[in-house]
């Protein structure tokens, strides 16, 4: 049905428009009383092979949808119900922003990619934190709270020298409607972000962050990690595992989407679509790598959240086994529909009973 929908009618609307109108039906769908109920009890997991306890939280199944597709936390309620077992929310910042003039979202859909510079629209943090705590007060809403991750990152015009103060005011707002908080500081749309990913920018940044988080939310310790590039050396990345290690940070998600262009054949297309992140399937064997490196250099100390061309079952099964505990994906929910999360929830769950001793 999606894949008739997405031929005849998503396929011909530029990129954002159709993301926008998928993403609406999932809202109003949400919103018709028992319908998210009724989604639930058939797409998401139940598998007793997939719960995962992480980050002091118990997932229903490891994976969830990644950062950007709901940055001003609209749709939990509806997205959960498709069968994520948690959703990343966010990019915020701590002032609402446009984000870059459109078009500003491409597609490959023969190499299964995208290659996007939104540069983080969104509505600010102030606002998400009142739509989530809204949304906890709300009567549907009790019994069943889906897990939520916010994902933080830098005011555009706010200078590097201001970006500390800018972190800190994004995670003091989300502290207490976020289960787990997220520094982002690998999006390549926001001029000089990635930089801030140098040991010598990340530990004081870090550490600021985990003090506001802990001065905002004394009774709860709110989980605090943080997504890097796929672009970064791998002397980078055993940086990155080693501060996080040693500010007791609780895990990294790797990765964000790449600046390389590797994987996507059409150049008049790439070069028509400009400059931007590249994310699906192209982004698959270096978002792996950089996960594996990650496992060697800290093991099960970190929570590694394993994002980057995330596709199928095997592709998510192969992730737990080079050492992620949980999972998110993005691109392929785009290409696949409403029913992709389940899909490969259960297939995984397939597999990771095939992989058991008996
Ligand atoms: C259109 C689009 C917008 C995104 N926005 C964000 C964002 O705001 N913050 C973030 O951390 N990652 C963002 N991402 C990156 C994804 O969260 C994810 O890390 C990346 O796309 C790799 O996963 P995938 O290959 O499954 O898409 C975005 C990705 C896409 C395609």
């Amino acid at each position: 049905m999606y894949r008739a929908i997405y031929a005849v009618l998503l396929r011909r609307m530029p990129a954002e428009a159709a993301h926008r109108a998928g993403f609406w039906l999932i809202r109003a769908a949400a919103a018709v009383p028992g319908v998210a109920l009724a989604l639930r009890r058939v797409l998401a997991p139940r598998d007793p092979a997939l719960p995962v306890r992480a980050l002091g939280l118990d997932f229903p199944g490891p994976l969830g949808l990644a950062a950007g597709f709901d940055k001003d936390g609209e749709g939990v309620i509806g997205l959960a119900a498709l069968g994520f077992g948690f959703v990343e929310v966010g990019t915020v910042t701590a002032r609402p922003q446009p984000g870059n003039p459109k078009p500003r979202m491409f597609r490959f859909p023969a190499e299964r990619a995208l290659v996007n510079r939104m540069g983080f629209n969104n509505h600010g943090a102030a606002a998400l934190a009142a739509r989530l705590r809204a949304l906890r007060g709300h009567r549907g809403y009790r019994g069943y709270r889906p897990i939520v991750g916010v994902n933080i990152g830098k005011t555009k015009v706010v200078p590097e020298e201001g970006a500390i103060d800018d972190y800190v005011t994004s995670a003091r707002l989300v502290a207490d409607v976020a289960d787990y908080v997220v520094v982002n500081v690998s999006s390549p749309n926001t001029p000089g972000l990635r930089d801030l990913q140098s040991v010598d920018k990340l530990r004081p940044l870090l550490a600021a962050v985990r003090s506001a988080l802990d001065q905002a939310s004394p009774r709860r310790r709110v989980p605090l990690l943080v997504k890097i590039a796929p672009d970064l050396a791998d002397a980078d990345v055993d940086a990155v595992a080693d501060l996080a290690l040693d500010l007791g940070l609780d895990g990294i998600i790797a990765t964000n989407t790449t600046i390389s262009r590797d994987g996507l054949r059409d150049s008049a297309a790439v070069a028509d679509a400009g400059p931007g992140g590249l994310s699906g399937a192209p982004l698959k064997a270096r978002a792996l790598s950089v996960l594996r490196r990650l496992h060697a250099r800290a093991g099960d100390r970190l929570v590694l959240i394993a994002a980057g061309g995330i596709g199928t079952a095997d592709d998510a099964h192969d992730r737990l086994a080079a050492g992620a505990t949980l999972l998110q994906a993005y691109t392929a929910f785009i290409y696949e529909g409403p029913c992709w999360p389940g899909r490969v929830q259960r297939g995984l769950a397939a597999r990771i009973r095939a992989a058991q001793p008996v």
